[in-house]
């Protein structure tokens, strides 16, 4: 059977157990037997499932607990247990049947963040596209303004010119009126005023440009259609994106690339580029925020692989790696670790759409201080029938 069945006697000692069992328990057949049956579960609410059964006769279905596996830590598994009854009534002992679930809670996992991404591109979409309008004329208007800003200051100096000469000749009240214009422009210090409004203004500007960045992300992180579907040469595609961001690591990396033979790919290439910048440009941050200022450098792995049906992209880096309570975060848009200004929080959540939207998955595995390594898995023609 591939459902593990255990059966215990009376005093939850195993008295017969299948293979399967033994496989999800890790231990050998042999020395399962004559154990506690309580002793692998290592919540109360697996332990209660047995000793209740025996206690009160009663069967339990589908109950989910989680059992310890030699070597492997704990297991999720859904237990059923019923009683054995003997000559009477009594409980002589009883029998559970339990699967692994460590693969439908991955699998629950997944749809999870599925369901969580449609929403959030949905809401992000709506959201990007009620700032572009706005956004748009902030940034026409900031620019009128710094242009306002520079006529004000040659103007300025034309008034100045104007005030030295009618200081020293013209009528009396034209004199007062210049003294008053000299007066107030030393109060309101037109000179710093008038610098600290340029200043005011480009900062406002590299401001408005840093939110159009974003609103575009934002709107890429949403869009269905972006790029041409085609046949591609996925390696050209992450070379040539490779060679995009080489020249501003160049000093800090070592690039290593290893790619197979590869099929062409059913796929949008500008995404999958995408994609391949995000994965590339979050290796070199990782690699630059370890390194610091020291003279070393790190290295970056570019692998690709042909497995079946599909191909397998993977970036290996050796820089910081990945806290693992952040693991199962990275993909949330607007999770970073970044400072303000260096990362948004959304390369790697749009990566995770456009990667669902070839039938693939993302994966990454980190260490944390050691490096981490992500791998993108592309069916060969996953989106060959929906196309
Ligand atoms: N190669 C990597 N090494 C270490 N941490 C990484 C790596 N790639 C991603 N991360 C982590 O995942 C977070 C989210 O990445 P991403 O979505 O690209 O956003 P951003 O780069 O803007 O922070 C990063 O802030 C970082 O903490
Ligand atoms: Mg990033």
């Amino acid at each position: 059977m591939n459902t593990a069945v255990l059966v215990v006697d009376a005093d939850s000692h195993v008295v017969r157990c299948n293979d399967a069992a033994a496989a999800i328990l890790g231990r050998a057949p042999e020395a399962l037997h004559g154990s506690s049956a309580g002793a692998w579960f290592v919540d109360v609410r697996g332990q209660a499932v047995v000793e209740r059964t025996l206690a009160e006769g009663v069967r339990f279905k589908g109950a989910e607990a989680m059992v310890d596996r030699v070597g492997g830590g704990a297991v999720p598994v859904g237990i059923s247990c019923a009683p054995i009854l003997g000559p009477g009534g009594r409980v002589r002992g009883a029998v559970a049947t339990f699967q692994d679930l460590s693969e439908m809670h991955q699998l629950r996992q997944q749809v999870l963040q599925t369901e969580k991404m449609a929403s959030i591109g949905q809401l992000a979409a709506g959201v990007a596209h009620e700032i572009n309008n706005p956004m748009g004329f902030i940034h026409a208007n900031l620019f009128q303004l710094a242009e306002y800003a520079g006529d004000l200051r040659q103007l300025w100096g034309e008034v100045e010119q104007l005030q030295k000469v009618v200081s020293q000749a013209g009528s009396p009240e034209v004199r007062e009126a210049a003294a008053r214009l000299a007066t107030l422009a030393e109060e309101v210090d037109v000179d710093f005023l008038l610098s600290d409004l340029a200043k005011a203004i480009r900062e406002s500007q590299e401001g408005s440009e840093r939110i159009r960045h974003i609103v575009q992300d934002l709107r890429d992180f949403s869009h269905q259609d972006n790029g041409e579907l085609s046949l591609a040469d996925v390696n050209q595609c992450l070379d040539s994106t490779a060679n995009i961001v080489w020249p501003m690591m160049k000093h800090l990396v070592q690039l290593e690339k290893n790619y197979a033979d590869l099929p062409a790919v059913t796929c949008y290439p500008m995404q999958l580029k995408q994609v391949f910048m995000n994965l590339l440009v979050n290796a070199f941050q990782a690699i630059e925020s370890k390194l610091g200022a020291s003279a070393e450098t790190g290295h970056i792995v570019l692998r690709t692989e042909h497995h079946g049906a599909d191909v397998v992209i993977s970036v290996a880096d050796t820089g910081v790696g990945i806290a693992a309570g952040d693991l199962d975060r990275i993909f949330d848009p607007f999770f970073t670790t970044k400072k303000v200004g260096a990362g948004t929080g959304l390369g790697l959540s749009t990566s995770y759409n456009i990667v669902q939207r070839h039938g693939g998955r993302i994966e990454a595995d980190s260490q944390a201080g050691e490096g981490t390594c992500f791998r993108v898995v592309l069916p060969v023609d996953g989106i060959g029938d929906d196309a």
